[in-house]
């Protein structure tokens, strides 16, 4: 059986100001009802996977447990994490607890902030990464690529393979935007979803050859974990010794033994406003208008209102975000700069 593992830690800081520190955009029902880390857990239903297990950041753990006791998980193990040290070290701390617990296990690696339109195609391309996922492949899932994000990974695949599968050649962590230009144009290249299914143990021989520093401290970090009902307090000091480093730069960079499934599934990143503009449906003039919002001559505009009424007037292709304490009024081409924004305020308080 598959062992879920939802990567829950994020700051969210690119949706600001909706997406808090103190309640980042996994938690939040950006689109529908749910949150994104709900239907992450729920597009998982065809795959009849055992309890998740979730790592966080320690700050999040009640809206973590009531929000999957909500969507009907029964029992989860939530890992939690005194530091955020992003996802190479919170992938390791699962791959632990799962080796610890079952001397091995299948894990699917999910990220707690995509929307997907197909489930049964998500479910597929899962599927299909089983058998070399468990003959000790990484195994990764690629989107073909549909403009030059620089925010993404890129994936070259070889045309050997075994069915759907194919071999990786290169994988290329959040490339310039030429360079990103250059494999779009290409056609080898696949986007890096995110989701990882692998063996537990392979990922921690991957880590230990390619980044010791790092295994070492979340090895410390788990034998010094304390349990706490649902909850595993992993150790603080241990943990905060880790280098802060993702997965595809850490690992998926390096490793050899990699391979792509390709998953076409309606996947969409909501890593941005302008993501969550192109996802939803809009308008006849190309606006998207969430709440209380009055636009006059307006095209391209992504507007979320809070509680008060928002109105535009002849301007185009902006995000308005309104809530009770902030504004935020941007280009929608250079909404992946919010996170710099964010930065600010963060030194000026
Ligand atoms: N537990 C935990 N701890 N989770 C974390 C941490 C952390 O310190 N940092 C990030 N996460 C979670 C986020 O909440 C998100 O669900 C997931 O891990 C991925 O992190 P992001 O920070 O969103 O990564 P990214 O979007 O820049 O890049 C990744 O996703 C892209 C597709 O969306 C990479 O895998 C890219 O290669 C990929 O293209
Ligand atoms: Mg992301």
């Amino acid at each position: 059986r598959l062992l879920p593992v939802l990567l829950a830690g994020g700051a969210g800081t690119r949706l600001w100001p909706l997406s808090r520190e103190t309640y980042p955009k996994q938690f939040l029902p950006v689109l529908g009802e749910r949150s994104p880390l709900q239907a992450t857990w729920l597009r998982l239903a065809g795959l009849s996977p055992a309890d998740p297990l979730v790592v966080t950041n320690e700050a999040y753990r009640y809206v973590v447990a009531e929000q999957l006791r909500l969507v009907g998980v029964e029992t989860a193990s939530i890992l939690l994490e005194p530091a955020a040290r992003n996802t190479a070290p919170a992938i390791a701390l699962a791959a632990l607890e799962a080796v610890a617990r079952e001397g091995d296990a299948l894990l699917l690696v999910l990220p707690s902030d995509h929307a997907l339109t197909d489930e049964a195609a998500f479910c597929q391309a899962v599927q299909a990464a089983i058998a070399p996922a468990t003959a000790g492949r990484l195994t990764t899932f690629g989107i073909v690529p549909t403009y030059a994000e620089t925010g993404y990974g890129y994936i070259r695949a070889a045309q050997e393979g075994e069915g759907v599968v194919r071999d990786v050649q290169a994988f290329v962590e959040k490339p310039d935007a030429e360079t990103a230009a250059a494999y779009l144009a290409s056609g080898d290249y696949y986007w890096n979803s995110g989701m990882f299914l692998m063996r537990a143990s392979r990922y921690l021989e991957e880590l230990e050859r390619h980044r010791p520093d790092i295994l070492q401290a979340c090895r410390q970090a788990m034998a010094a974990t304390r349990r706490d009902g649902d909850f595993l307090r992993v150790d603080a000091q241990a943990f905060k010794a880790s280098p802060s480093d993702s997965i595809d730069y850490a690992v998926m960079e390096r490793a050899g033994d990699t391979v792509v499934v390709p998953m076409d599934a309606g996947w969409s990143d909501i890593g941005s406003w302008a993501a969550l503009w192109q996802i939803a449906p809009q308008d006849d003039a190309g606006n998207v208008l969430h709440g209380d919002v009055l636009a006059e001559d307006c095209r391209g505009l992504y507007v979320y209102g809070g509680k008060r009424l928002v109105t535009a007037l002849g301007v185009d292709n902006l995000v308005v975000v309104e809530t009770s304490d902030a504004v935020l009024v941007a280009a929608r081409d250079r909404v992946q700069d919010v996170r710099k924004l964010v930065e600010r305020l963060r030194k000026a308080e």
